[in-house]
Parts: structure tokens; C-alpha cells; sequence
């Protein structure tokens, strides 16, 4: 392990984000650190998925920026952006229903390995090379995730919980410097989701970095370095597991009479 000083690779400026008049975002500051799991909750409509939107391009912010290690994101389309290696996942399923869950990664891997893929063509012996290097990549991927078994399975017919990690491993395909998950354990039962808890953890000994956005309190409490609270687009405190378990307004706000156990 690297005793460098943590590095901000992802910095999110006095970000603001209105639809009309409703303030869905208002002036969010936060970092995440190199090879930190940062998880941002709050209750529904509070603007996580706003938040996600703004940082990754498919809105533009009404004022403020997000930044990726020093480059301002703002202006940059979706594509752009996970090029840079900042890449999410839905919320809602994105998967190519029709397609079997190897043939998800494999489309995933060729959309960014367009312009090597181009590079190899113009020395056609490489080709085969490099479709077998994908392939081989998306089988690791699939092992990784656990669902080698449902390779050939159209991803429609997977188990849900399946089809959420295939999400998951359609976005690590890509190989990110930040990860953002919003919900991704959603419809998992209790099972899938603490199977969940070991792969995000896998996925950050890779050296990724993880903002993550989850309704499961065990799951953010037990994974994540850090918690930011966000409550009617306001951020409304930020800190370790520990104590955000224990902030009065966010017990009040957000988590209800009982704070969750870890
Ligand atoms: N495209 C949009 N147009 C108008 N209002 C939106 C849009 N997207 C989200 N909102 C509103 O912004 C607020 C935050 O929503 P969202 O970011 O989806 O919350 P969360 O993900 O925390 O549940 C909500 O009031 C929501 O209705
Ligand atoms: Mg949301």
C-alpha cells in the first residue's frame, strides 16, 4: 500500500442544480478522496440522482462545478466523461434486456476500447488478438461478479439481483477511476446485498474509487468511509459512519427515531 497523501480525485464545487423554480441542488460542496467509498443519502426527491446527473453530463448545473482530479466537468457530454474514467450506474436498468450477460460487458468493452479497436484494425493480425483480450476480460468480469454461470443468459431473464450486479460489472468493465453506483442493491434480498458489501469493497482494492447512493442503511454504515447527508438538495452534515449514525438532525431528517445498527 502507498502512504501518499490522499488524493481528491473527484470535487464537487458549490454545485446548483433548478429545474424551474424548484432548487433541486443548492450550492453542494464535497470530495472524494482516492480509493475512498463516499456514500451520499437522503431521503427520496432529496437530489442524489441530480447530484449523479450534474457530476457525469447528462445535466448541466445552473451554477458551480464538479471536478475530476483538477478538470472541470462542466460542458462535457456523458461519453467525454467516463472516458476521463468517472462512470455510474442507473438507478433504473439500462441493460440491454435482449442481450445475454456476456454480450452486455462485450458492448461495454467495445465502446470503450473504440479507438484501440480502431488501431488494431489498420494491423489486422492484432484484431483477433484483441476481440479474444476483450472476451477474455469480460469472462474475468463475469467471474469477479460471480454470475459466470448466467454468461449466456439474456439479461432480461436474469434473477433481479443479478441483473444489478451485471450493472455493476458493465460499469467496472470500463475500467473507472471513480465508480458512481446509484442504488445498486435495490431489489437485492439480504443475501445478495451483503454479497454486494464484499464486492464493493473488491472493486476498491482495485484501486477504484466509489461515490455511492444507497437506501440500505446496514450497507452504507458498514461500507462506506464516509457519509454526506443531503436533505432538500442541502447538505446537512458529513462524516464517518460513526458519527452520521449519531447526528441529531440527520436522525431527525432522514433516518427516523432509531439509528441504524452497523
Ligand atoms: N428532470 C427533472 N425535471 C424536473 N424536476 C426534477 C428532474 N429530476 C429530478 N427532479 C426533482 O428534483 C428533486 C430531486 O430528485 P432526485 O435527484 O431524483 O432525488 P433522489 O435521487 O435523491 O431521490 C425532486 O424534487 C425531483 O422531483
Ligand atoms: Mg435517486
Amino acid at each position: 500500500m502507498s502512504q501518499a497523501p490522499p488524493r481528491t480525485v473527484l470535487e464537487i464545487d458549490q454545485l446548483c442544480v433548478k429545474f424551474g423554480g424548484l432548487v433541486a441542488i443548492s450550492s453542494m460542496s464535497f470530495h472524494v478522496d482516492h480509493g475512498e467509498i463516499v456514500s451520499l443519502i437522503g431521503p427520496n426527491g432529496a437530489g442524489k440522482t441530480t447530484a449523479f446527473n450534474a457530476i457525469t453530463g447528462y445535466l448541466q448545473p445552473s451554477s458551480g462545478e464538479a471536478r475530476f482530479l483538477d478538470k472541470s466537468l462542466n460542458g462535457l457530454k456523458p461519453n467525454q466523461i467516463a472516458e476521463l474514467g468517472v462512470v455510474r450506474t442507473f438507478q433504473k436498468t439500462s441493460l440491454f434486456g435482449g442481450n445475454t450477460a456476456f454480450e452486455n460487458i462485450m458492448i461495454a468493452l467495445h465502446r470503450q476500447g473504440r479507438q484501440e479497436l480502431f488501431g488494431s484494425l489498420l494491423r489486422l493480425p492484432n484484431m483477433h488478438a484483441e476481440e479474444r483480450r476483450l472476451r477474455d476480460r469480460a469472462d474475468e468480469i463475469l467471474e469477479f461478479f460471480g454470475i459466470a454461470a448466467r454468461r449466456d443468459e439474456l439479461a432480461s431473464a436474469m434473477p433481479y439481483g443479478e441483473q444489478r450486479l451485471l450493472e455493476v460489472a458493465i460499469g467496472l468493465a470500463t475500467e473507472p477511476e471513480v465508480l458512481l453506483l446509484d442504488e445498486p442493491a435495490s431489489g437485492m434480498n439480504p443475501t445478495e446485498t451483503m454479497s454486494f458489501v464484499r464486492m464493493v469493497e473488491r472493486i476498491r482494492e482495485q484501486d477504484i474509487t466509489i461515490l455511492l447512493v444507497e437506501h440500505d442503511m446496514r450497507m452504507v454504515m458498514g461500507v462506506s468511509d464516509r457519509v454526506v447527508v443531503l436533505n432538500q438538495g442541502e447538505i446537512i452534515a458529513s462524516g464517518p459512519p460513526s458519527e452520521i449514525k449519531h447526528d441529531p438532525e440527520v436522525v431527525r431528517a432522514y433516518l427516523g427515531t432509531s439509528a441504524p445498527h452497523a
